[in-house]
């Protein structure tokens, strides 16, 4: 872990939900004041879940989501409605349908060939926030292997010099979408949600230095800041006692 790595512990998933659902809004807030809009990447799997739920209950009854746009950081090779796809998890949390539809810019999964999918992403990418996109604030999460959005270890996904490619994942659906690892490192916050004893092997060997050079560790912020939103169990495995939040 770098010194200028932000690591904070929280005492269960659910007090982690609702810190980093604070984290969000509060940089909304800042984006929407400095730049008039808030770009924001959503993390697939199952960790963010109970944040989206949480964040479409609080800033809907703070001030509305009209200048929200919602991207994602990955996406498996499916279609919308199927219960493997991310974009059905945020839908379902709420959260999506909070947005202005035009401002949910969902990675078609469904899509025949996945490269095409990928360059028409990265074109809508940068049409909405320019070359090099950035993105205000990028959700991740930590997979037990280690990989981030649909950054597996070893894939040539890793070396990209894209926005958006196809990332190949070890399990199936096989076939992803993701954001690059330029493209993580262009945003304005980088922000890992990891929670659960499973994931502590996963956590200690990127926030120690004894962990292999797993994808989660190549994610590395140009200018951005990187935080670690954990929860106790997660923790479980780190050699010194974290800082508790
Ligand atoms: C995905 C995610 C992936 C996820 C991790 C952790 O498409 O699965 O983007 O990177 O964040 O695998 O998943 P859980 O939150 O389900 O543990």
């Amino acid at each position: 872990m770098s010194p200028s790595d932000d690591l904070r512990v929280f005492t269960d998933a659910g007090e982690l939900a609702r810190a980093a659902a604070e984290l969000v809004l509060s940089s909304a807030r800042d984006a929407i004041a400095a730049r008039g809009g808030f770009h924001l990447a959503l993390a697939g799997g199952t960790t963010p879940r109970a944040m989206y739920v949480e964040l479409s209950v609080r800033r809907a009854a703070e001030a509305g989501f009209e200048d929200w746009h919602a991207w994602f950081g990955d996406e498996r090779g499916v279609p919308p409605e199927d219960p493997r796809s991310n974009h059905r998890m945020a839908a379902e949390s709420g959260l999506l349908g909070r947005l202005p539809a035009g401002q949910v810019h969902r990675m078609r999964g469904e899509a025949p060939d996945l490269q095409r999918e990928a360059e028409r992403y990265e074109r809508e990418l940068c049409s909405v926030l320019g070359t090099p996109p950035r993105l205000d604030l990028v959700l991740l999460g930590l997979g037990t292997d280690g990989h981030t959005a649909s950054l597996f270890p070893a894939s040539p996904a890793l070396r990209s010099r894209r926005w958006v490619t196809v990332g190949q994942a070890p399990v199936p659906p096989h076939g992803r979408l993701t954001l690059t690892l330029p493209t993580l490192a262009e945003a304005r916050s980088l922000v890992f949600l990891v929670s659960g004893a499973d994931k502590a092997p996963a956590l200690a060997g990127v926030l120690d230095s004894t962990g292999a050079a797993v994808p989660a560790r190549l994610v590395r912020p140009r200018a951005g800041s990187l935080i670690w939103l954990t929860d106790r169990s997660a923790n479980a495995s780190r050699p010194s006692e974290p800082r508790t939040a």
